[in-house]
């Protein structure tokens, strides 16, 4: 007699890709004496600058960190207006409302999921002070648009880039136009500290978050550490507690130098299931425009709903067939604390209710992709 088949081991929706390289990075913080913020969180924020050739850079704890330092070092006043996709995490929204500002949200293009500039700017009043884009699942957003409306308004472009840490549209990178721009390196993103983030930009607005993400203190441990007396510091505004440790960066650094390949393996994928899917009725693959180098974070698809099948039975099924899949996003303006905000936004309900994102990460085997890819033909036979 036969043994029964081995059932296929869970596909996750994501899993990081952590080497050899990382491990020996961390010991080697822990074995140094230094664990907070110093010269490791001081070389990761130089390598992420001069990539993107944005003027200062800062290395904090989490995407969603940087994107309150940005709208606290914007200096909101009371009331003053933030446009913001609905089509987004809750973590610009947040920020946005914990920094005193209040989130309009604007509509979506159907075709890319970014924010539409035209609706950006029809969301545009003599409150607004800022605008925070985002590039839905590694595309950039129309940077020459945006930075052109902030510009004519004069108000501040945030990049919410969490996303986008390899992607480029008609030559110019995502991170590298907005006065601001914050990334992520949550566990799940392109390339990961655990938890971790980096906002870079303007040196005026930087050197700001940057008090401000120090306890408003205006020298860095690491700097008091050295010649300086400790007890020499002032705070100068009540600032928070922001700032990266080197047992993260010294991870950062490692994933740095493994984005392009990783960025490959993503796009390697990607090109698989635009092949193998294409053409299966009521199945919306996503859409790179022209000029775009896309950073692939997500395999986002669009399902249209018909009798026995819609997006939320598509994921279950897959579910039960041993493969993860994951929801980007629900609208932000759908959720409790922003339900009372006025909106009109029928692209991003629409899109939104039949959005899923395939597995799509450098850790899949080619096997693990045909799984997806067997897995979605038989729902659709
Ligand atoms: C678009 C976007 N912005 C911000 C964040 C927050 O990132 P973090 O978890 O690093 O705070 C996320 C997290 O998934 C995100 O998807």
């Amino acid at each position: 007699m036969s043994a029964p088949a081995a059932k296929a081991p869970f596909l996750p929706w994501n899993r990081p890709s952590i080497g050899k390289e990382e491990e020996a990075a961390v010991l080697g913080v822990l074995r140094s004496g230094w664990l907070t913020a110093g010269p490791n969180a001081a070389a990761f924020e130089q390598a992420v600058r001069d990539a993107l050739g944005q003027q200062d850079a800062f290395a904090v704890s989490s995407c969603t960190a940087a994107l309150h330092l940005a709208l606290l070092a914007a200096g909101l006043r009371p009331d003053d207006e933030v446009i913001t996709p609905s089509f987004t995490f809750c973590a610009a929204p947040n920020a946005i409302l914990r920094s005193g500002g209040v989130p309009v949200f604007a509509e979506i293009d159907p075709a890319t999921l970014n924010l539409d500039p035209q609706a950006a700017a029809e969301a545009i009043t003599a409150r607004t002070r800022a605008i925070v884009v985002m590039h839905y699942g590694g595309q950039p957003c129309d940077l020459a648009a945006f930075r052109r409306l902030a510009d004519d308004h004069g108000l501040l472009l945030i990049e919410d880039a969490a996303h986008a840490l390899h992607a480029w549209r008609d030559g110019q990178r995502a991170g590298s136009v907005g006065d601001l721009a914050v990334f992520s390196f949550y566990a799940n993103k392109v390339i990961t500290t655990g938890e971790g983030g980096m906002l870079v930009g303007r040196a005026d607005l930087v050197q700001r978050a940057r008090l401000l993400g120090r306890h408003g203190i205006d020298s860095s441990v690491w700097q008091r550490h050295g010649t300086r007396s400790t007890a020499d510091y002032e705070v100068t505004v009540p600032g928070l507690k922001y700032t990266m440790p080197d047992i993260t960066a010294a991870i950062g650094l490692k994933q740095w130098e493994k984005l392009p390949d990783f960025t490959a393996a993503r796009t390697a994928i990607a090109a698989a299931y635009d092949k193998a899917l294409a053409g299966l009725p009521g199945l919306t693959l996503p859409t790179v425009l022209d000029g775009v180098e896309h950073g692939r974070f997500l395999y986002p698809v669009l399902i249209d709903p018909v009798p026995g099948r819609d997006r939320d039975r598509v994921a279950t099924t897959l579910r039960e067939a041993g493969i993860g899949t994951s929801v980007h996003f629900q609208p932000v303006h759908r959720l409790a604390t922003y339900r009372h905000t006025p909106h009109h936004l029928p692209i991003t309900e629409h899109t939104a209710a039949r959005q899923l994102s395939l597995p799509c990460y450098p850790a899949m085997t080619a096997h693990d992709v045909q799984r997806v890819i067997d897995a979605l033909h038989a729902l659709w036979s």
